[in-house]
C-alpha cells in the first residue's frame, strides 16, 4: 500500500505544501471508501430487529465487534458469502438472544477458542463451504442447546475426542465433503450426542471405521455415506442401536458382494436402501429379509448377473425396486412374487427375454406393478412384443421412448419370430444384439 502510493507521490505530485495536502486527503478518501465497502452491509428484515442479513463489502473481512453485536433482541444472522477470513472475538458479544447464525460460503480457515462463547441459546449454526480443518477442543463448549450444525464442504481431517461432548441436543449434522479419515476417527466422538437425528458422512474417506463408530445413537433416522471408499457395507451402520434407522445411503462406494447373512438384521425400521453405483456381484438370498419395513431398494449400476429367487421374498412394504444398469441376464419371476412392488426398473440388463406371462404371473400372485422399466435390454424381438403386449393389456406404464421405430431395440435370428426362453441361448441374442448396436453407431 504505501509503496504504491510514494509512487503515485513522484510522478503526479510537485513537493509543494499544497499538493501535499492534496495527497493526504486523497489518500484519506480512498481509505475511508476501502473500509466502508470491505466491510459487509447488514439489514433487518423487519421491525422488530429479530432477524439480521448481511450482503458482502468489496474485500475479504475479519468479522469484529460492532457490526452485528450488542442487540439483545436479534434471533438470527446471515453472514452468508460476505467474505469473512476470521471471526474476532466479542464479534457477536451482548447476543443473548441468538439461536441462529448462518456463516456459510466465507473463507474461514480457523476458529480460535472462545470467539463463539457468551450466546448460549443458539440452535442453528451453519459453518459450511468455508477452509476449516478443525476445531479447538472446547469451541462448542457455551453451546448447550445447538440442534443443528452444518460442516458441508470444509477441508475438517480431525475431530478431537471431546469436540461435540457439550452438544447433547445435537440432531443433525453434516459433515459431508471434507478430508475426514474414518481409520483414523476416535470412535468415542459422538459418545455424548446420542440424540442426532440426521448424520451426514458423504464424501469422506469412512473405509475403516471402527464398529462401535455410532454406537451411542438413539435416535438415528437418517445416514449418508455416498462416496466414502467403502468396499462392503461397514459394521458400523448395522449396530443394535440403530435399529431406529430409517433411510441408509451407501451409493457410489466399492462394495463388491454382500453376503454377510447377518449384517441387517437389526436394522428392522429401514425404508430406504440405497446401494446404486457400487460393483456389486452378488448377494446372498434372503439378505433383505429382516428389513421388514423396506420400502424402496436401489440397485443401480452394480454389476450384478443374477437375482436370487429370495432375494425379495417377505419383505411386506417393498414398493419400488430399481435393478437398471446391471447385467442381469434372468429375471426369476419367484424373486418377486407376493410381495407389493409397484415400480419394477430393470432397464439396461443382459436380458433377451422374460419368462412366459410374467406380468400375469406376478398379477395372481398379488403383485399389482404400476411401472415396469425394461428398455435397452438385449430382447429378442418375438419376446419384447410378447412383454410390450403384457404390460399394455394389464395397463402397466413402461418407458416407450425408444419404441418409435427409429433405433434397434431388438435382435431375431429366424423367421418363425418365436420367443426363445431358454438361458442356453440367451447369450446368442446378447452377442447378436451389441454387434448390431455397434454397427449402428
Ligand atoms: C437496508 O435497508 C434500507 C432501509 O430499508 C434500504 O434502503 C437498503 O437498501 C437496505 N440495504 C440492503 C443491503 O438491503
Ligand atoms: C441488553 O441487556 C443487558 C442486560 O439485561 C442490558 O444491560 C443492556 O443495556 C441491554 N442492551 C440493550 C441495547 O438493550
Ligand atoms: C447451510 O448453508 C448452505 C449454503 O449456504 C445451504 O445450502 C444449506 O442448506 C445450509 N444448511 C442447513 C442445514 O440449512
Ligand atoms: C441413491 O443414490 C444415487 C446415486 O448417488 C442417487 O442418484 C439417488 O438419488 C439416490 N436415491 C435415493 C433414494 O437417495
Amino acid at each position: 500500500m504505501r509503496i504504491t502510493l510514494d509512487k503515485i507521490e513522484e510522478n503526479n505530485f510537485g513537493s509543494s505544501i499544497a499538493s501535499n495536502m492534496l495527497r493526504a486527503i486523497t489518500v484519506f478518501l480512498a481509505f475511508k471508501c476501502i473500509l466502508i465497502e470491505a466491510q459487509p452491509s447488514c439489514n433487518f428484515t423487519e421491525d422488530t430487529k429479530r432477524d439480521l442479513i448481511c450482503t458482502a463489502g468489496s474485500s475479504d473481512y475479519v468479522l469484529v465487534r460492532g457490526l452485528v453485536s450488542s442487540n439483545n433482541r436479534t434471533t438470527r444472522i446471515t453472514l452468508r458469502d460476505c467474505n469473512i477470513i476470521d471471526v474476532d472475538f466479542e464479534a457477536f458479544h451482548q447476543m443473548p438472544a441468538l439461536e441462529y447464525l448462518d456463516l456459510s460460503q466465507n473463507k474461514i480457515k480457523n476458529l480460535k477458542l472462545g470467539v463463539l462463547d457468551e450466546f448460549m441459546r443458539l440452535k442453528f449454526l451453519n459453518l459450511s463451504h468455508n477452509e476449516l480443518e478443525g476445531f479447538p477442543l472446547g469451541l462448542f463448549d457455551e453451546k448447550p442447546n445447538l440442534e443443528v450444525l452444518d460442516l458441508k464442504a470444509n477441508n475438517i481431517n480431525e475431530l478431537e475426542l471431546g469436540i461435540f461432548d457439550t452438544l447433547k441436543k445435537l440432531r443433525h449434522v453434516d459433515l459431508s465433503s471434507n478430508a475426514l479419515l474414518g481409520i483414523d476417527m476416535n470412535p468415542y466422538i459422538f459418545d455424548q450426542s446420542t440424540r442426532i437425528q440426521v448424520l451426514d458422512f458423504s464424501r469422506n474417506d469412512m473405509s475403516g471405521s471402527k464398529d462401535i463408530l455410532l454406537d451411542a445413537f438413539e435416535e438415528l433416522h437418517f445416514l449418508n455415506l455416498d462416496r466414502c471408499e467403502l468396499n462392503k457395507v461397514p459394521k458400523f451402520v448395522t449396530g443394535p442401536n440403530l435399529k431406529t434407522m430409517k433411510h441408509l445411503i451407501l451409493s457410489s462406494n466399492k462394495i463388491r458382494s454382500i453376503d454377510d447373512t447377518k449384517i441387517f438384521k437389526n436394522l428392522e425400521n429401514l425404508e430406504i436402501l440405497n446401494l446404486s453405483f457400487n460393483s456389486i456381484e452378488s448377494v446372498t438370498d434372503n439378505i433383505f429379509s429382516p428389513l421388514k419395513k423396506l420400502k424402496m431398494i436401489n440397485m443401480n449400476n452394480n454389476k450384478l448377473k443374477q437375482i436370487p429367487d429370495t432375494l425379495f421374498r417377505s419383505l411386506p412394504r417393498l414398493g419400488n425396486i430399481d435393478m437398471s444398469h446391471n447385467l442381469i441376464e434372468f429375471v426369476p419371476v419367484n424373486a418377486f412374487r407376493n410381495s407389493p412392488i409397484k415400480n419394477l426398473n430393470l432397464a439396461d440388463n443382459r436380458f433377451s427375454f422374460l419368462t412366459d406371462n410374467f406380468c400375469l404371473e406376478l398379477k395372481n400372485s398379488g403383485t399389482g406393478l404400476v411401472k415396469f422399466y425394461f428398455n435397452q435390454n438385449p430382447w429378442q424381438c418375438a419376446c419384447l412384443r410378447d412383454a410390450l403386449n403384457e404390460v399394455k393389456s394389464f395397463g402397466i406404464v413402461y418407458n416407450n421412448v425408444k419404441y418409435t421405430g427409429d433405433v434397434p431395440v431388438c435382435v431375431t435370428n429366424d423367421n418363425s419370430f418365436n420367443c426363445i426362453r431358454q438361458m442356453n441361448e440367451n447369450s446368442n441374442f446378447v452377442d447378436l444384439y451389441y454387434n448390431l448396436l455397434q454397427i449402428n453407431n
